[in-house]
This record gives C-alpha cells, structure tokens and sequence, in this order.
C-alpha cells in the first residue's frame, strides 16, 4: 500500500518510519510511505505556504496552491483516497481504518495553523478526519495514528496474524486484563484461572472480565453493541 504524506514537517516522521513494525514493513515494502513537503510548491520565490484569514480574524490560513500542485505531482493509483487531517473531521475509529486498508493508496493532508482553504477540501480532498475531540498544533500526529492503525491491518505487516483475528472477536469490548510471570508480585497473585490450564474456564473468566471492564469504563461501547445484536424488528 502507498501513503503520501504532505506536510511542511516531514522530519517529524523520520524515526517513527524507521523502527519498530512499521520500520520492518517498510523495509520488507509491505507498504511504502512518501514524505512531500509542500514548501517545495509554493508559488513565490520566499516559498509561503500560509497567508492572513480573508475577512480578518486570528491567525493564518494554509494557502490552496502548495498543497494542490503538491497533490497534482503525486502519481494517483487505483483505489486512492486523499484525507485531510482536521479537529473538524469525522471521528477515526478502526472500523474506518479497515476500509482504508483495503485502498492501493492513502494520501494524508497534514493541516497547520488556523486551516487550510476551503478550495482544498472542494478540489482534492475526499475525506475529513479527526482523531479525537481536542486540537494538535497541526495534522502530523493525526497522520502518524491514522498510518500506524491502518498499516497494522495490512496482511503481513503486523507479523502475528493471531492478534488481529483475536481483535476482531473482541471487537466493541475492551481488553480483559494480562498477566505473565512472576506469579506473585509484592503480594499480587495471578487470578488462579489463568494457571489451571483449563482453556475453556479461561475463556469464560476473559470474557467476563472484558464485558466489566468495558462496562466500567466505556458504558457507550457496551450499549452500541447489544443495539447492534438486537434482532431487527418485523414490519407490523
Ligand atoms: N489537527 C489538529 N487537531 C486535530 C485532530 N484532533 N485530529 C486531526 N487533525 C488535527
């Protein structure tokens, strides 16, 4: 899979695509990731990339040029998706980044400033995506989560293709809680289950102890999902 990242900031990706699984697969080139920096694009010989609100008011705005030529010298492949990152944005959730992984190419608009004119979002851009209800100093944290989540569900990029089954049986639940050795710490011991060796029991206890957590914690979740399970109504 191909991802085009357009950022003034390209630095800012330089370790994360270096190490750890996301590194490996793009040495073993499961995925390929190109850092554009739409500086290069500007129209002027000072190289602007923002410019002041049309109508006044705080801050700057992201001038439309640099980022559509940028997005016009990126060659387009089959099923192609340009996002841009913005606190505006549909709220990311991992049933969107399965979508995305079965694109040929995913192209990330990283925002700065106050935003990017509104010509951009008409023009190039297909989708508008947050990651969470608060605001970053600029789209580059954003793009980092959005290509890390979708990367991990290509096949073969996370390594252990048990994980992701098992995250998709779990899925709309939160995790029932770990343990490994030593099995007692400081007085802490291991729930007595998960030493029996009896598989079916530590289903049962893991499940149980995921449907508390997630009822503790993300009531919502919960709710979305016996909504879901609910039969659909007959017509009357
Ligand atoms: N840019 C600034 N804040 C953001 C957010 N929450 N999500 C995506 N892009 C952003």
């Amino acid at each position: 899979m191909q991802f085009d990242i357009l950022t003034i900031f390209p630095q800012f990706f330089e370790s994360s695509l270096q190490v750890s699984l996301l590194g490996k697969a793009i040495t073993q080139k499961k995925l390929n990731v190109a850092l554009h920096n739409f500086r290069d694009f500007a129209t002027d010989k000072h190289k602007t990339v923002d410019d002041v609100p049309y109508g006044g008011g705080p801050g700057m705005v992201l001038k439309p040029e640099p980022l559509v030529n940028t997005i016009e010298s990126i060659s387009g492949k089959k099923k192609s998706k340009c996002i841009l990152l913005t606190p505006r944005g549909t709220l990311f959730n991992q049933k969107m980044a399965r979508q995305m992984a079965k694109l040929d190419q995913l192209i990330l608009i990283c925002g700065r400033y106050e935003g990017v004119d509104e010509r951009v979002c008409e023009l190039v851009v297909d989708e508008e995506i947050s990651i969470g209800d608060y605001v970053l100093n600029g789209g580059e944290v954003a793009a980092l989560v959005l290509l890390e989540t979708v990367a991990r569900l290509i096949p073969g990029v996370l390594g252990n293709e048990a994980s992701l089954s098992h995250e998709s049986f779990n899925e709309g639940l939160l995790e029932y809680p770990q343990y490994t050795r030593p099995p007692e710490l400081r007085g802490l011991k291991v729930p007595k289950v998960l030493l029996s060796g009896n598989h079916k029991e530590i289903e049962a206890w893991r499940g149980s102890q995921a449907i508390k957590m997630t009822k503790k914690r993300r009531p919502d979740l919960l709710k979305k999902l016996q909504n879901e399970k609910k039969p659909a109504k007959e017509p009357t």
